[in-house]
């Protein structure tokens, strides 16, 4: 299964969209965000179309499609609008996401288990039309073995609950946490499904998810453009490149 070699980097480039909402102008442009990573070593770029669109766009979506030569990994909800839109554009990948309006990110994986009939309906003609479908999910056995019935290619792990309890200084807990992910990694491997994680990862926090040798890829947002504004975005992003590495080696 995995060999543990290239761990690609996913960036997510949403919250330059958050910051040009913010004033309702045109800039800054996350497709310039998203050239600049590409030029910045990403390996791809991901972009979440939420229901109420409060950062990305549709147009950015058209837009990013036209402009990248990296592969796009469109995060949505698995409703009808969304599946429509990703049949429309057929990009690289899908990641299925949880979506609550009332929430600042996405909280928690998506709930297989729970939906799994739905969800293996849903993700058919996404599959048929070539992207790589993806679900985010909470490491957790019943998740993998659900993802792995519904015919996902991937399952990207949240390490939102890691990076949590790290920040607030419950170390045993977090690496209790980090016990599961590197569990649930190898589990899902096991089973043929590709390994993905993100959420809330920085700089202090990358590198034991990206030790795991199951881990093809790693999403990463919020940190990166909130460091750009420090460092610029480039720098940001060769920085975590350089930490991914040496956790690889
Ligand atoms: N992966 C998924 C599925 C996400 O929903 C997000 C947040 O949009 C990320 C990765 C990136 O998380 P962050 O912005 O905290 O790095």
């Amino acid at each position: 299964m995995a060999d543990g070699t290239h761990l690609r980097l996913g960036v997510n480039i949403d919250h330059v969209a958050t910051v040009r909402n913010a004033r309702g102008s045109a800039y800054p442009d996350p497709i310039r965000a998203a050239l600049l990573a590409e030029e910045a070593g990403a390996d791809g770029i991901t972009a979440h179309l939420r229901e109420d669109r409060r950062h990305i766009s549709d147009a950015d979506i058209d837009g990013l499609m036209a402009a990248l030569r990296v592969p796009l990994n469109l995060e949505m909800a698995a409703t009808d609008e969304m599946q429509a839109i990703a049949l429309r554009h057929r990009p690289h990948a899908v990641c299925l996401v949880p979506e609550k309006r009332e929430e600042r990110t996405t909280e928690g994986g998506l709930d297989v288990a729970q939906d799994e009939n739905r969800l293996a309906h849903f993700i058919a003609p996404l599959r048929d039309a070539g992207c790589r479908v993806s679900i985010f999910i909470a490491a957790d056995l019943a998740q993998v073995e659900a993802a792995a019935r519904i015919g996902a290619a991937v399952v990207e792990l949240h390490t939102g609950a890691y990076c949590d309890l790290h920040a607030e200084g419950r170390f045993d807990e977090r690496d209790a946490e980090l016990e599961r992910l590197r569990a649930m990694a190898a589990h899902a491997d096991g089973l043929g499904l590709e390994v993905h994680a993100g959420h809330g990862l920085t700089y202090d926090t990358v590198g034991p998810v990206a030790a795991f040798p199951q881990v093809r890829e790693l999403n990463i947002g919020h940190f990166l453009i909130g460091e750009a504004i420090f460092l610029g975005l480039g720098p940001a992003i060769e920085r975590m490149r350089r930490c991914m590495d040496e956790a690889r080696t």
